[in-house]
């Protein structure tokens, strides 16, 4: 897979990519530089791909899963000669201590330790890993196209209407096209949308500097908001949808998506304004019984304590940075796959949809 910016079934625009797969390397966009600067990274190894993960390079569960995939392909090309198992099963290890809440990544490990173990050659792991990787990458693109049609199926408003998000879940976060921000991108499309408001996702900032960049850069119209705003744009009738993505959907159907989104789901609720999750089956995590079993990734409190280098808070203050959430699933509308709706998410529905959960 290159960088295109165009599904070449479609001719649809899938956004702006942010990774690019060379064969003997993986480049990925900085996210953490965005809007100001557009810089890209080179990766060569495992390891490399891992830290990138980690420091939020690269990030949002599909985005960091298909990263993880090349990261084997990398370590498959990088391993020694006498050693060549050993060693891409170190990458892989290294890759899974990466971030610990979307399950998108655990699943891209397994689907290659799958490969791994029915490769008896090196030569044979580097073409075999490489090409899995490509599989998961475009696979994710087309989840999010079937999901955008899904999810405009039950949209049943009938005139143009806004909706606000969460985080960013568009073609950065993804393969290309978005989850969430595909639904956003497929209403454009459709002429049914007034238009978004963005959260602006505080301490990260995912709502304003990135979600907010990539639809203004494909003329979509976007306004954005501080997180604390949000009650008071559903109180004024004008958003009939929050549509946000997800880290991790257990067998209860259950959601972890990024910090906030509990909140947005309660105001929802009270607001009578729908609330649905976009997410690929990668994200389904069927071994779980409810989110009580998610871990929680919390990040270091620098994040709340500056902002680029500048201190927006006493020095040394105590900090509390989880960075996600659980909405639980009384809260969901639907969770849109790209396999169908589950409607009024519970363990029936998840069951009928994703088959029975299977602990790991
Ligand atoms: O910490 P991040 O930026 O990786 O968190 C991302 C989110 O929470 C997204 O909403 C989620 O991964 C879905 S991305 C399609």
């Amino acid at each position: 897979m290159s960088g295109t910016q165009a599904d070449s079934a479609s001719k649809r625009s899938l956004g702006t990519v942010a990774m690019k797969w060379h064969g003997d390397t993986l480049e990925l966009l900085d996210q953490r530089l965005l809007p100001n600067e557009e810089r890209w990274l080179s990766h060569g190894s495992a390891l490399e791909v891992a830290r990138s993960i980690r420091e939020m390079v690269v990030r949002g569960a599909p985005a960091i899963g298909i990263s993880a995939a090349y990261g084997v392909a990398l370590a498959a090309r990088g391993a020694g000669r006498d050693r060549w198992r050993q060693d891409i099963e170190a990458g892989i290890n290294a890759l899974a201590e990466s971030r610990p809440t979307a399950v998108n990544l655990f699943w891209a490990l397994n689907f290659m330790s799958d490969i791994l173990a029915g490769c008896d050659t090196q030569a044979n792991a580097i073409g075999r890993l490489a090409e899995g990787a490509i599989q998961i990458h475009e696979d994710d693109i087309k989840a999010n196209l079937a999901m955008a049609g899904h999810a405009l199926d039950i949209m049943d408003d009938k005139t143009p209407f806004s909706v606000l998000t969460h985080c960013n879940t568009g073609a950065l976060a993804t393969g290309g096209y978005g989850t969430a921000l595909g639904v956003i991108r497929r209403l454009h499309e459709a002429g049914r949308l007034k238009r978004v408001f963005a959260d602006e996702t505080r301490p990260w900032l995912q709502g304003s500097r990135l979600t907010a960049w990539e639809l203004m850069r494909d003329n979509i119209p976007v306004t954005l908001n501080a997180d604390g705003a949000a009650g008071w744009i559903l109180n004024q009738n004008e958003v009939k949808w929050v549509v946000v993505g997800a880290d991790r959907i257990t067998a209860n159907g259950d959601v972890a998506n990024k910090i906030g989104t509990y909140s947005l789901a309660v105001l929802a609720r009270h607001h009578k304004v729908r609330f649905m999750v976009v997410a690929p089956s990668s994200t389904v995590d069927m071994s779980l019984a409810s989110g009580k079993e998610i871990p929680i990734e919390e990040r270091e409190g620098l994040e709340l304590r500056e902002i680029r280098g500048t201190a927006i808070a006493p020095e040394g203050v105590d900090v509390f940075n989880p960075v996600f959430d659980v909405t639980p699933a009384s809260l969901i509308d639907a969770i849109v796959t790209e396999r169908g709706v589950v409607h009024n998410p519970n363990m029936t529905g998840m069951k009928q949809m994703f088959g029975q959960p299977q602990r790991a």
